[in-house]
């Protein structure tokens, strides 16, 4: 039999099933962008090179210009993030600086932190709009994330992320001009709508209006939900079929209850818990109780999350949040594919599958959430071919 592409001897966290799914001493072979292939080999030799599927960031803000250090030091200095935020910083002095860039310069600058987020093995990103905040500045973003290059790049309008100066006092007319004008002109160049649900942004019922946009355009949702303080977030977002929750810190049992029905996703970002410095973890126990899929990703963004390493952010949901390491490197696979509605497509490497996948020089594949501040991949391939180094 021949293929495009054959890997011989190499050991495979399939991540099929509730384990690893751990095929030792396998050959993988790939036609058409497909896996169509997977046996053992005919001569086994002793090998650390094993094969992941590619690993899936299902949550940055890639796009964006300016710098927020001095925000991380003014925290440190005892100014809390919503005080940034209401003293006009925060969002929107990222806005400021993403209106002003060209939009050359902002693909230069996401496309070098797409390199080195792509170097541990990631194949598959989710690049969110909302520094922006016009329509020109939206669609610049979202036209940015089409032009990147070295991953499968999924778009998320995030137009309702703050409010902008032009709608200051005018919370309401914003996310009308949003859902009525936003939206609509901007849905066929997203996969996903999100908006930020909280205090400082916007609230349950400007959320809903938000979501009844979408949906009139047969766009999925997702939330920023829960991260400061439980507004039931989570719940709304399940409520309205969300692909997933995210933040969730500040998650109630009973949101957790309604994601259950709807299969919506906990997206885990530990990196913004540590940054922030916050204490209210999400309540793991009570979404393994409940069976909901948890994913883990960056949230790479200039105020909160300024991390480009997800398998640091997979270490942080192990020792900040209490993970294991198998459900570290299932929430960077199979369930953040579900968080992106790709599960049929990539997350597992299974027959039929795109080929999407990393190869590391480790012991076992629970090194890989174990250590940190090292990178043991040694490969990559999207739908079968080599990416380069
Ligand atoms: O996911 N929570 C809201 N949005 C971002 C932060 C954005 C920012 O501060 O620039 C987040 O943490
Ligand atoms: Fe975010």
């Amino acid at each position: 039999m021949s293929f495009d592409l054959l890997i011989e001897n190499v050991n495979i966290a399939t991540m099929v099933g509730d384990d690893y799914g751990v095929l030792a001493h396998y050959d993988i072979g790939v036609t058409g962008g497909r896996i169509i292939h997977l046996a053992p080999t005919s001569k086994p030799t002793p090998t650390r090179t094993w094969l992941t599927p590619g690993l899936i960031d299902c949550h940055t803000h890639l796009v964006y210009a300016g710098n927020r250090a001095n925000e991380f030091e003014a925290r440190l200095n005892g100014k809390t993030y919503q005080e940034i935020s209401a003293a006009g910083g925060g969002i929107l002095s990222t806005v400021a600086a993403t209106r002003a860039a060209s939009e050359d310069a902002l693909l230069e600058s996401a496309q070098n932190r797409l390199a080195q987020l792509c170097r541990e093995g990631v194949t598959t990103v989710e690049v969110k709009s909302g520094y922006g905040l016009d329509f020109e500045t939206e669609s610049k973003m979202l036209r940015v994330a089409a032009e990147l290059k070295g991953a499968k790049i999924c778009r998320t309008l995030l137009a309702a992320h703050a409010v902008p100066s032009e709608f200051s006092g005018d919370k309401e007319g914003y996310v009308a001009y949003v859902a009525n004008k936003m939206i609509p002109a901007l849905a066929s160049e997203c996969d996903a709508v999100d908006a930020f649900c909280e205090g400082i942004a916007f609230s349950p019922t400007q959320t809903q209006l938000i979501f009844d946009a979408a949906k009139k355009f047969g766009l999925p949702v997702k939330l920023h939900a829960d991260q400061l303080s439980d507004l039931g977030g989570a719940g709304l977002a399940a409520d309205n079929h969300a692909l997933s929750a995210d933040h969730v810190e500040f998650t109630s049992e009973e949101s957790v209850q309604r994601m259950k029905q709807s299969g919506t996703v906990a997206v885990l970002l530990p990196g913004a818990f540590y940054y922030l410095r916050e204490t209210q973890k999400p309540p793991i126990d009570y979404f393994r109780k409940c069976g909901i899929p948890m994913a883990v990703a960056t949230d790479h963004n200039p105020g909160t999350s300024p991390c480009l390493s997800l398998l640091l952010c997979m270490n942080m949901a192990c020792v900040l949040f209490g993970l294991t390491p198998l459900e570290a490197l299932q929430g960077v696979t199979k369930n953040a594919a579900k968080a992106l509605g790709l599960e049929v497509e990539i997350g597992t490497v299974d027959l039929g599958k795109r080929a999407d996948f990393a190869l590391y020089e480790i012991n076992h594949p629970r090194d890989l959430a174990s250590k940190l501040g090292t990178n043991p991949c040694v490969g990559r391939y999207i739908g079968g071919v080599r990416q380069p180094d």
